[in-house]
């Protein structure tokens, strides 16, 4: 039997791309998403994998949520917490909401996520979590004094459950992608993205989101089992750890 992938923000972006290649490789795929209903009915439409709707910053409604997808699905072995959000002020500008709003997302969303299914992988010896971080968790970022926080902090996640879940076969990674082509990216102010970003990528374009895909398809597969609190860096040569 296929295992069961989870990914939450899974139908559009970085998380879209991850969900379809997991799929191509054979899992049995559940993509989660926050708000867009339209995007995500398009998704199913086309690939076939199965949608949820919950918010990641929401305790309750993740553990109901995964325990749904679990019911439908099977034992849910695959976890990719993926979903994130951006918020960015300069730090003299930026407001509580604003703060809150990304930690709640990108930070509080990874604890709501694993945790839940955490026991079950206990209990079935076997487990995979990849979180993507990001290259500003990395090396910090003008503007993103919350979402550096959170990026950074779900580092030091993923280092901590590896050491927590090594001993039951889990393994806990994460991805660090840089800039990638996707609306996320492209939001970015337009002169900003072209004067001050870009150049500063050797390799002298965006990534893919497929480019992350594979590392996380990798991360989660058999041959990596003795990866575990890892940092993949996927950035096009822009910053070495
Ligand atoms: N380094 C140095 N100075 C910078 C800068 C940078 N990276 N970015 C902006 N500035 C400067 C500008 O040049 C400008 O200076 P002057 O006033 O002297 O001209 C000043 O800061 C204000 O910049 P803006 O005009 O852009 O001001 P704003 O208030 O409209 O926007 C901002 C500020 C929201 C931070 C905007 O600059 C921005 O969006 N920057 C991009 C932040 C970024 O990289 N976000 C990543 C999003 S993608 C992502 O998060 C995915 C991932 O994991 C990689």
């Amino acid at each position: 039997m296929s295992r069961v992938a989870l990914v939450t923000g899974g139908s559009r972006g970085i998380g879209e791309a991850i969900s379809k290649k997991l799929k191509a490789d054979g899992y049995t795929v559940a993509a989660t998403y926050a708000g867009n209903d339209e995007a995500a009915a398009k998704f199913t439409e086309e690939t076939g994998i199965a949608t949820y709707k919950w918010n990641v910053a929401d305790y309750d409604a993740s553990a109901e949520g995964l325990a749904k997808v679990e019911a439908d699905l099977g034992p849910i072995e695959v976890v990719v917490a993926n979903a994130g959000i951006t918020r960015d002020a300069p730090f003299h500008r930026m407001s509580p909401e604003q703060w809150n709003e990304v930690i709640g997302t990108n930070l509080t969303g990874v604890f709501n996520t694993v945790h839940p299914v955490w026991n079950g992988m206990r209990e079935r010896g076997f487990g995979r979590v990849v979180v993507i971080s990001s290259i500003n968790g990395q090396k910090g970022q003008f503007g993103q004094v919350n979402y550096a926080a959170t990026k950074a902090g779900d580092l030091g996640i993923v280092k901590s459950l590896a050491q927590e879940g090594a001993a039951k076969g889990i393994t806990a990674n994460a991805v660090c992608p840089g800039y990638i082509g996707t609306e996320m990216v492209r939001a970015i102010p337009e002169k900003v993205l072209n004067e001050k970003i870009i150049p500063q990528i050797p390799a002298g374009r965006l990534g893919e989101p497929e480019e992350i895909a594979r590392c996380v398809a990798f991360l989660v597969s058999d041959d990596a089992g003795f990866i575990n609190g890892s940092t993949i860096s996927a950035n096009g040569a822009q910053f070495f750890v």
